[in-house]
């Protein structure tokens, strides 16, 4: 651990300590998942305290000002690259946004802009039901891109300053965004969708809710439709950092996990593929409707 306060003494790691502490890292998340390790977390949270300022992202993260991990906030500082003012914090913004696991997070949100606009029903316009919805960031950007396009979405999340948030973000275009602060295994829809898009919300999810949310949305897509679930992979370099650091911990799954659960939620394995961002790190289960092309 003294490679890490040295770190923090000399305000926080230079690229070129990047691989060192992240060796470092993985040896001491490895070190305390074993019951009888020499050392404690608490030990390790002695030397990372004075870094761990909500002012920082790895500060945010552990804190959760929001009360819970993965909030509208830091997922929307992950997608502008925010770093603090403070010069003691700088390089520590700077190693969290150099991560694959927040790498991974912004190509989701570019995966999600080429699912929407290279889906069949793009020219005309679609419904899209955004689950968890989080910043808005995602469809301020569909819209920026794509100003005069029919689609609409609802979108659902249970965080009224979340809900409020991306209300002011996504002004301009509320003509064509529904916002409901609901949570989403007490909501029922009002119609059917093209597009049903979940990122950053069934990976917190145990199988059992995952199974349940996924039937329950399933059930609303149009016959043409598409449900997309993203899910953080078990190749996900970053994840000692973030559960260390940021006490943020995530249900990681592969590709087989999420076929294991469509099938458990009664989805035939013609209805069910799974793609990723670039790095692997970010998994997307698609799931068709029952009675699309590729049906039963
Ligand atoms: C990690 S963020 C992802 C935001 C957005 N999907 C994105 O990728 O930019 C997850 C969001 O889901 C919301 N959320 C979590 N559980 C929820 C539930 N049961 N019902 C509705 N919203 C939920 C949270 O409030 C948060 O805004």
């Amino acid at each position: 651990m003294d490679f890490i306060k040295q770190l923090v003494e000399k305000k926080g790691p230079e690229k070129s300590d990047y691989h060192a502490l992240h060796v470092e890292i993985e040896r001491i998340g490895t070190l305390l998942d074993h019951p009888s390790a020499s050392i404690q977390y608490s030990d390790f949270l002695d030397i990372i305290f004075p870094v761990l300022s909500v002012e920082t992202m790895q500060g945010f993260a552990f804190h959760k000002p929001h009360g819970y991990s993965g909030d509208y906030e830091i997922i929307d500082r992950i997608y502008r690259k925010w770093k603090s003012g403070k010069e003691e914090f700088r390089k520590w913004d700077e190693f969290f946004h150099a991560q694959e696991a927040p790498i991974a997070v912004r190509n989701r949100k570019k995966f999600f802009l080429d699912t929407l606009v290279s889906s069949a029903q793009f020219k005309e316009g679609m419904h899209v039901l955004n689950v968890g919805s989080g910043p808005g960031r995602d469809m301020l950007e569909f819209f920026q891109e794509n100003s005069d396009s029919r689609t609409s979405f609802d979108c659902i999340d249970y965080d009224r300053d979340s809900i409020a948030y991306a209300q002011e973000l996504c002004a301009p275009y509320l003509d064509r965004i529904r916002f409901l602060q609901k949570n989403i295994f007490r909501f029922t829809p009002d119609r059917e969708y093209d597009i049903i898009w979940s990122a950053g919300l069934f990976d917190y999810l145990d199988d059992r809710k995952f199974v349940f949310l996924l039937g329950k949305l399933r059930a609303y897509l149009k016959p043409e439709g598409t449900l997309v679930i993203g899910n953080f992979s078990r190749k996900n370099p970053t994840r000692k950092y973030m559960e260390l650091f940021g006490k943020w911990f995530l249900y990681h799954r592969n590709e087989e996990e999420l076929v294991d659960l469509a099938r458990a939620a009664g989805v035939s394995d013609r209805h069910v593929h799974v793609f990723s961002e670039p790095l692997g790190v970010n998994l997307f289960l698609h799931v068709s409707h029952s009675s699309s092309p590729a049906g039963d």
